[in-house]
């Protein structure tokens, strides 16, 4: 099998890949390992920038997102009892979407098909040749055979586990990581939303937040050290702590009933540099992990697959590699930005092993200056609602 860009990994970052690059003009194959439906399986980001609100628009997938997403003007952060919600529409002009990364993937895939692009499923790729040269061959396994791709360039968009990032040799990679001593336990819910707007919750015994997908289906997390089981917590144990951190009257009022899902996520802060190596290029996960707590996992995927798609936009149809050699600079720079917003907010509302009574006194005030600063309000606004690409 031949293409011009071979496509590694069929979450959001690839497949919002080979929607643009048909759009252009561009060919492309999606090599997936899971099937379909597991991958529609895993419930993960709620929250939409702006910028990939366009994105999914300008990619002819942002059709039933503008039916059914929820356009959100405001945000909450509470500490205890304390509420402050964060207008970040009137501070920034932009607000954000709630539209779920499961609808957001199965939108991409209605596209793919109806378009007649290729995405192969339970095509696990084994090795990557050639990055180094003037082409690329990647191997995979398809339906019990040992297969070929070749292509101009590789597209690595296979997540964190996934086998592109190593295919950079480490001496020319180099690897950020802080790894937190927690993760999120995540409840999904057919139950009204606690609140009109998100609520990220501090608290004593640990974060919690209050999402949501629709007006019926709620999202909520809590954060437990590492070593919890997810046998260990029924969902009573759930709605118990949830009601505990969240502020009294938003907890007297919460509607709670069976869980559709749970699930522990770890939290992680990642970045892999370069982002290009030769004929690879890194995207989403694969490059980089923020820590959920500022929602820009999904969203770091799709700034990463507008430069790209543009580079190889200019490659092929305008002559220039330009954008290709300045895509890793360019995404890094960017990436760099979101990591740091959410490990800023990540510190700010969790509670750390290492918490002491000074660490505790510096989120307070961290709470506190947002409470009585518009300007800390709208630095905050300004990157919640995504950072300009
Ligand atoms: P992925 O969605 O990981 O897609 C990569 C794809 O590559 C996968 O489908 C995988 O099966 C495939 N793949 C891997 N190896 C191979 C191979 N060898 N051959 C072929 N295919 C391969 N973000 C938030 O903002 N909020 C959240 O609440 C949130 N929760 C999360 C929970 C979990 C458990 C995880 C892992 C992530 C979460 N994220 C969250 C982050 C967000 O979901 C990701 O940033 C987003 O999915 C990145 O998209 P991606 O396409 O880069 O990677
Ligand atoms: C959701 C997840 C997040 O990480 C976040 O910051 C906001 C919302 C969610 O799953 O709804």
């Amino acid at each position: 099998m031949k293409t011009q860009v071979a496509i590694i990994g069929g979450g959001p970052a690839g497949l919002l890949l080979s929607q643009l690059l048909d759009l252009h003009g561009i060919e492309s194959v999606v090599l997936e390992r899971r099937s379909r439906d597991y991958v529609l399986s895993r419930i993960r980001a709620g929250v939409l920038e702006q910028g990939t609100v366009d994105l999914l628009r300008a990619a002819d997938v942002g059709a039933r997102m503008d039916r059914q997403g929820e356009i959100h003007d405001g945000v909450e952060i509470s500490w205890h009892d304390e509420r402050l919600n964060i207008d970040i529409k009137s501070l920034t002009g932009r607000g954000v979407m709630v539209y779920g990364q499961t609808e957001v993937t199965q939108d991409l895939y209605a596209a793919r098909d109806a378009r007649g692009g290729t995405v192969l499923h339970e095509a696990e790729v084994t090795a990557i040749e050639g990055v180094e040269g003037d082409g690329v061959t990647v191997h995979f396994t398809h339906e019990g055979e040992a297969k070929t791709l070749t292509a101009d360039f590789v597209a690595g968009c296979d997540g964190f586990h996934g086998p592109s990032r190593k295919a950079i040799p480490e001496s020319h990679r180099q690897e950020f990581e802080r790894a937190y001593p927690f993760g999120w336990l995540g409840l999904l819910s057919e139950t009204p939303p606690a609140a009109p707007e998100l609520i990220y919750a501090a608290h004593d015994r640990g974060f919690a937040l209050c999402s949501m997908r629709s007006p019926t289906l709620s999202r909520y997390y809590v954060q437990v050290p590492l070593s919890e089981k997810l046998e260990d917590w029924p969902a009573e144990r759930f709605w118990d702590e949830l009601r505990t951190r969240i502020p009294a009257d938003v907890a007297e009022t919460l509607v709670t009933g069976e869980p559709l899902e749970m699930s522990i996520a770890p939290l992680r802060s990642f970045v892999s540099e370069p982002m290009r190596h030769g004929r690879l290029f890194l995207a989403g996960d694969s490059a980089h992990i923020v820590p959920p707590t500022g929602a820009k996992g999904l969203n770091l995927a799709a700034s990463d697959v507008y430069y790209l798609h543009r580079a190889f936009d200019r490659f092929y149809n305008h002559g220039t590699s330009e954008g290709l050699d300045a895509y890793s600079e360019t995404a890094l720079s960017r990436v760099w930005k979101c990591e740091r917003f959410s490990w800023w907010m990540t510190s700010m509302l969790h509670d750390f092993p290492e918490t002491g009574a000074f660490e505790r006194r510096m989120q307070r005030a961290e709470f506190e200056y947002l409470q009585m600063s518009e300007t800390a309000r709208k630095s905050f606004a300004e990157n919640y609602v995504g950072l300009p690409y």
